[in-house]
């Protein structure tokens, strides 16, 4: 077996596929309400070509694949990717992050199918809130999608929270009443500049060191040691062994440990959340004029090429950075 290894010695075990660009909600922090850029249907990847690349990483080392998007439960098949990606040889651990919408339809359907854990995103307690942050009167179907997800046994689940400045802040303790109170294992996102609208301002971030205050005021934390490439720091709650994580993208970088790459729905292939080169496979798979064998030797090559050529950190903190040209969710959080 290869192995992905970048010229810093980073060693890339996890790939983040997005099933899809479009989504459900429109969280200010991800898109405009109004979007309509979507990519063309014929440009996103069809099962079979997800399925060959996957194997592809796979026999590269690649031993978490995350399905995201977009919104990747808004795919007709995505009961069946999950099936075919846990059923491939040395199958890959297989994860999901979602908005958490369709989750009372499919939460036991995707289990059975062998998905083995899934991270829900919630920023507000507030169905008010909800709809002011995401343009979507859904906060119901979040709640019910996340009690389905504990039935179906995707144990532990997680929920993403991100905070916004007089939006919803003032929550952080709340959010985390709720998890304890639920059995969910809580994070939360420092907002990262990957909106399609432009509108993150560095004066306004909600710093981890904030949220990090915020928490401590009503818990005691005490550090989680052994954060290998996990993007958050974990905390011990109250002495307790649940924990609350932080992912402290901007103030507090992690790029040195990360072991991760991204494909985007459309088959491009990202070292980085903020890269602003790709690499096409698509093209590759849609080649009539090579084999099976051609292709998966040439997608193998183009992921060591990505590999190779990642850069040492995101370098939002340069004077130099520039923000992707892709938003977020054309990307795949
Ligand atoms: C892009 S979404 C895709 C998956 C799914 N639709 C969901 O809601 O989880 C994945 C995660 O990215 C987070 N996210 C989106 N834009 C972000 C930003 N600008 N900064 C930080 N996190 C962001 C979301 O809150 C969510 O937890």
């Amino acid at each position: 077996m290869s192995v992905l290894i970048d010229t810093y010695g980073r060693t890339h075990r996890n790939l983040r596929v997005s099933l899809t660009d479009r989504c459900s909600l429109r969280c200010t922090y991800c898109m405009p309400h109004d979007f309509a850029a979507w990519l063309p249907s014929e440009d996103l990847l069809t099962t079979d070509e997800l399925l060959l690349i996957i194997d592809v990483a796979v026999s590269q080392g690649i031993d978490e694949v995350r399905l995201t998007g977009g919104e990747p439960l808004l795919r007709p098949d995505i009961v069946e990717i999950v099936e075919r990606i846990a059923g491939l040889p040395n199958a890959p651990r297989l994860t999901l992050t979602t908005n958490g919408i369709r989750l009372p339809d499919l939460a036991a359907p995707l289990a059975k199918a062998g998905l083995n854990r899934i991270n829900v995103s919630l920023d507000t307690l507030s169905r008010e809130r909800f709809k002011t942050l995401t343009y979507r009167d859904r906060f119901d179907d979040v709640i019910r999608g996340l009690q389905a997800a504990t039935h179906a046994g995707l144990f532990p689940v997680k929920v993403n929270s991100v905070l916004l400045k007089d939006v919803n802040d003032d929550e952080a303790p709340a959010l985390l009443q709720w998890a304890l109170e639920n059995n969910y294992s809580l994070r939360f996102i420092e907002q990262m500049p990957l909106d399609a609208g432009g509108i993150w301002d560095r004066t306004t971030l909600i710093t981890a060191d904030e949220i990090y205050a915020s928490l401590s005021q009503h818990y005691a934390l005490t550090p989680v040691d052994g954060r290998g490439s996990a993007p958050a720091e974990e905390f011990y709650i109250n002495g307790t062994k649940a924990t609350v994580g932080i992912i402290g993208s901007v103030t507090r970088p992690f790029c040195g440990a990360c072991d991760r790459i991204r494909l985007t729905s459309d088959g491009q292939l990202r070292s980085c959340l903020f890269s602003i080169t790709e690499t096409d496979v698509r093209t590759v798979l849609r080649d009539t004029s090579k084999s099976t064998a051609n292709k998966r030797e040439e997608i193998a090559a183009r992921f060591t090429k990505t590999v190779f050529e990642k850069l040492p950190g995101h370098g939002i903190n340069d004077p130099s950075f520039i923000a992707p040209p892709r938003p977020m969710s054309a990307i795949g959080g």
